[in-house]
């Protein structure tokens, strides 16, 4: 049995989705199981050095993570550029989790280096950049990745196996809620729990930029491209605390409403807040309406009702409602096990890296992302209809 090392540098891995996401639940979790067994012939093993400003977080991060891996803490520098120049071993993949006005500078470095490439998205705040960025890649012949995780989740897999199954019959419309309350800090006793930049516009925050790249690849890949967009954001809240607990001024969009064409006419409408209060399924809900049949999807279950099980109801407030409407849902049920989305994709990337399988998660498949994001912005500052082009 060959086991062969990827190398990858793991850069902005301090941070939110670097740590939980990316360190812990994908990178660290193939190592413990062992790599990536491609046959009975040969394991891919990842080997990530870890990345980033902070030499104290960088290494209480290798020292946590490191020893259940590989029964030592992981290797790490603030010298990102010696890492990327080899001065601390071979390593051929460079993954970028930092914030994302930061990315640009990190790819084009990583570009130089010659190093395959995967990131965070979005990959820049606006659409020229972004495309910008892909061409820089792709004519330097470098595999190139972005993070597409939602297409993973359990929820939306469910989605695409009724499809398949042909549950809907024709599809009419789709529907997703998401959102809850994220705190502004403001108050006595109720810290914030995201990041601040995430409000702040100047610094690539904001609900279409953040939302919108996710909604653009689900959209895509589950139901059909999408066509057209109405969009309309707003900054419901104005000030918040950041993580020192200094009051900022929010600029960003916080909450965002949108609709969607999609080829063939499909309408998806989608309402995305950070001010909202959960009273559904879940923290992402989409609801599929089809002639045969509807099903409202959470990230990880799917309840579906078919033309048959639909109840009749009749208008009128003047009575109790006799129906409980969440009884004629049946649950789809678990038979698979779900992994984690985002180790799933990175499974996926080290394939393609190693084995040349085939990817299309590239750079330029997420600048539809920002493409999207910044077509909404538009939308909503010029309250009119855009078309979304064929990028190139
Ligand atoms: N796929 C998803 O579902 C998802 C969810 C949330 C965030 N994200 C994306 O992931 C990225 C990180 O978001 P986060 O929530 O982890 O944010 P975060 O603020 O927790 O982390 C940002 C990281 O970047 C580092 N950083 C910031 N400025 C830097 C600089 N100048 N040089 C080097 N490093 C720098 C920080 O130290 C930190 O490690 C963003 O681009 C965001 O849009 C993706």
């Amino acid at each position: 049995m060959e086991t062969r090392r990827i190398g990858i540098i793991m850069n902005g891995v301090t941070g939110r989705m670097g740590t939980n996401q990316h360190l812990e639940r994908s990178i660290s979790a193939i190592i413990q199981q062992g790599g990536i067994k491609v046959s009975n012939d040969l394991v891919l093993m990842p080997d990530p050095i870890l990345t980033g400003r902070n030499e104290n977080k960088l290494k209480a991060l290798a020292e946590k993570y490191g020893p259940p891996a590989i029964g030592k803490p992981y290797a790490y520098t603030t010298d990102v550029q010696g890492a990327l120049d080899s001065k601390y071993g071979d390593y051929e993949i460079f993954f970028d989790a930092s914030g994302t006005l930061q990315r640009a500078p990190f790819v084009e470095m990583a570009v130089a280096a010659g190093k395959a490439i995967y990131c965070e998205k979005p990959t820049a705040v606006e659409t020229k950049e972004a495309v910008r960025l892909a061409k820089v890649v792709e004519k330097a012949g470098l595999k190139n990745g972005v993070v597409q995780d939602k297409l993973w989740l359990p929820g939306f897999r469910k989605l695409k196996m009724l499809q398949e199954l042909g549950f809907f019959g024709k599809i009419l419309s789709v529907r997703g809620e998401f959102g809850y309350w994220v705190f502004s800090g403001m108050d006595y006793d109720q810290p914030a729990q995201r990041p601040s930049w995430n409000y702040r516009a100047e610094d690539g925050g904001g609900m279409m930029i953040d939302m919108f790249c996710h909604w653009r690849y689900v959209l895509d890949n589950v139901f059909g491209p999408v066509e057209r967009v109405v969009a309309y954001g707003n900054t419901d809240i104005d000030e918040r605390r950041d993580e020192d607990g200094k009051p900022y001024a929010a600029t960003a969009d916080d909450s965002a409403y949108a609709i969607f064409l999609l080829q063939g006419g499909l309408v998806a409408q989608f309402n995305s807040s950070w001010c909202t209060r959960v009273r559904r399924d879940d923290l992402l809900t989409v609801q599929v309406d089809g002639e045969k049949g509807s099903a409202v999807a959470g990230l990880r279950e799917v309840w579906v009702q078919g033309a048959a099980e639909t109840p009749k109801p009749v208008w009128n407030p003047d009575i109790e409602q006799p129906i409980n409407f969440y009884d004629g849902w049946q649950k789809v049920p678990n038979n698979i096990a779900y992994e984690n989305a985002f180790k799933i994709q990175w499974e996926e990337f080290l394939r393609h890296v190693a084995l040349d399988e085939p990817w299309r998660y590239s750079l330029m498949e997420g600048a539809k992302g920002v493409q999207l994001a910044e077509l909404g912005m538009q939308s909503w500052k010029e309250s009119k209809w855009m078309d979304v082009p064929e990028l190139s």
